[in-house]
């Protein structure tokens, strides 16, 4: 047991009211995940795999959190990065990302010495539980904008967004939200950007992409869900 120091002591009451917080979430994994977090954030490399994914999407927002997939998704996912959003690729593209994750599981995957000094501890799920997490993913996913019906996005007046918006995945469908919401998603994926270390534009370089929020969220508008 520590010794809880005077200065410790003082923090008692603040600690209490976040455990009080805390345990009504503890269902949904907040506990496992924690344990996980501990692994990854306090090795040598902690700095390079908390960059990897957000920290914003939080167990609690897993859709259908008390299925199978969810679960797996809070068993599995949490090992070496932040949680990772269901709604952040397309269907499509998840089955290969997730047998990318489960190579590295089985100790397998790329990343050489980086992912051996991880692995000690690490989870790998069944074949059966890879599929079942695919389709978890699949049916949470991201719905891809149609060109066809969105063809002002390979227009001039449609490349800030394009730009911008497919470095991390693919080119989401305005339709997903209405012109009301989009600002703060937008606004949420900026962060994104500062946290991955993606292109923000806060430094002008010549010949890179600048980020041009206005004309993101005046090209959403014109296309969002009415
Ligand atoms: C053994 C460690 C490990 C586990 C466990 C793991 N990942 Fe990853 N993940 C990584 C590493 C390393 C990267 C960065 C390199 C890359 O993208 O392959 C990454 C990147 C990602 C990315 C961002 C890159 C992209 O293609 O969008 C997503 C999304 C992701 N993981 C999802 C998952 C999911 C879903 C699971 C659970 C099935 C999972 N990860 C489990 C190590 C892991
Ligand atoms: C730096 C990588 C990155 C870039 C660039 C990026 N996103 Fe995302 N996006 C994410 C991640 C990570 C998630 C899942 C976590 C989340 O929802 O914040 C996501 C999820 C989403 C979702 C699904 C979640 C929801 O609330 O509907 C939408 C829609 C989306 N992004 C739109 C955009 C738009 C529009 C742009 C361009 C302004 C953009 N993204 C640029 C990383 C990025």
């Amino acid at each position: 047991m520590p010794v809880l120091r005077p200065r410790r002591l003082a923090r008692l009451p603040a600690l209490l009211a976040l455990l009080a917080g805390l345990t009504g979430s503890h269902a949904y994994g907040e506990s496992e995940i924690d344990a996980a977090r501990e692994r990854w954030a306090n090795s040598p490399y902690g700095p390079m795999l908390e960059r990897i994914l957000p920290p914003g999407f939080l167990p609690a927002m897993i859709p259908e959190r008390d299925s199978a997939g969810a679960r797996l998704l809070r068993r599995y996912c949490v090992q070496c990065h932040n949680l990772p959003n269901p709604a952040m690729h397309h269907a499509e593209k998840w089955p290969k990302v997730v047998a990318r994750m489960a190579e590295r599981m089985r100790g397998k995957g790329n990343m050489g010495q980086l992912m051996a000094d991880m692995m000690a501890g690490v989870l790998a799920p069944s074949a059966e539980e890879e599929a079942t997490l695919v389709a978890f993913l699949g049916r949470h996913a991201q719905a891809p904008l149609d060109p066809g019906r969105t063809p002002e996005v390979s227009r001039p007046s449609g490349e800030a967004f394009r730009l911008a918006c497919q470095q991390c995945h693919v080119l989401p469908d305005p339709r997903r939200h209405t012109a009301a919401e989009w600002p703060a998603v937008v606004a949420r994926m900026e962060r994104n950007m500062r946290w991955m270390n993606r292109v923000v534009g806060s430094q002008p370089v010549r010949g890179e992409p600048q980020l041009r929020i206005r004309d993101i969220n005046a090209f959403l508008a014109r296309h969002a869900r009415r």
